[in-house]
């Protein structure tokens, strides 16, 4: 069993990760909201998207694990709650279910896509974008060495779930969705900030498998071991991103 030890900051997130909405917006064109039309966020997050589904005149209900998170989109106005998106308690509801940059969280994919089938009306549609199979290749793989050296086993900790399209789409159609489109695609990413601060924000499972004390050298290792592959001569970090989007619908 893996154990997932994360923590969401709405502050810090969007000082190190203020990219993930905003390139988030590809998968809202794949999904092309329509005014009127309900739809669920998986993973909302702060708000940015499910903030931007509702500017496109859809009612949206956004959920998050991450009680911060949840307060920081209802500060901007949203219907958002926390729920499990793993145990989804709706029924033949939504119009269209959406998820930017969330699904990777989950470890039981299966357990998500059967909730997403139960939350939608006949007819309904099913959009989303989360890290395919090789995301942040090369950081996972430091994180793992760096672990492996200090006897810990990094898949115990690994909280990250990378599928490939192939697998992604027997999933999607075992549950009785039909695949329209699925796609995997490189997206090197530079950061707003630097590689610490990605660690920070987003690899707090890895470290936290260390006694504090372990910690600063766990981390010093990873970020030497990158630094050739992703920093450039500028000191700017690019993160070696990989995607996976799809769309696929609910038959009538
Ligand atoms: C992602 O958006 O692909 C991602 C973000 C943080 C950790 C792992 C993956």
């Amino acid at each position: 069993m893996s154990v997932t030890v994360q923590r969401w900051e709405s502050d810090h997130y969007m000082q190190h990760a203020g990219f993930v909405p905003k390139l988030g917006l590809g998968v809202v064109e794949w999904l092309a909201p329509k005014p009127g039309e309900r739809v669920l966020d998986i993973g909302c997050g702060e708000g940015s998207l499910t903030e931007t589904l509702a500017a496109a005149g859809c009612t949206v209900v956004g959920i998050d694990s991450s009680a911060e998170q949840v307060e920081a989109a209802r500060r901007r106005g949203l219907d958002a709650r926390v729920v499990d998106a793993q145990a989804l308690p709706f029924r033949q509801e939504f119009d269209a279910v959406f998820s930017n940059a969330a699904l990777h969280w989950m470890k039981h994919p299966d357990a998500v896509i059967a909730g997403v089938c139960r939350a939608l009306k006949p007819g309904g549609r099913f959009v989303g974008e989360c890290g395919g199979a090789g995301n942040v290749g090369a950081i996972h793989a430091a994180l793992g060495r760096a672990l492996q050296r200090r006897g810990v086993d990094a898949r115990r900790v690994d909280p990250w779930y990378f599928p490939t399209p192939e697998d992604y789409r027997a999933r999607l159609e075992s549950a009785g969705l039909q695949v329209r489109r699925i796609e995997r695609f490189p997206r090197p990413t530079p950061l707003p900030t630097d590689m610490a601060g990605w660690l920070a924000t987003f690899a707090q499972s890895f470290t936290q498998a260390l006694p504090p004390a372990e910690r600063p050298s766990f981390l010093g290792e990873v970020l030497a071991e990158l630094e050739p592959e992703l920093r450039d001569e500028e000191g700017r970090w690019t993160a070696d991103y990989v995607r996976l989007r799809f769309a696929a619908d609910k038959p009538v």
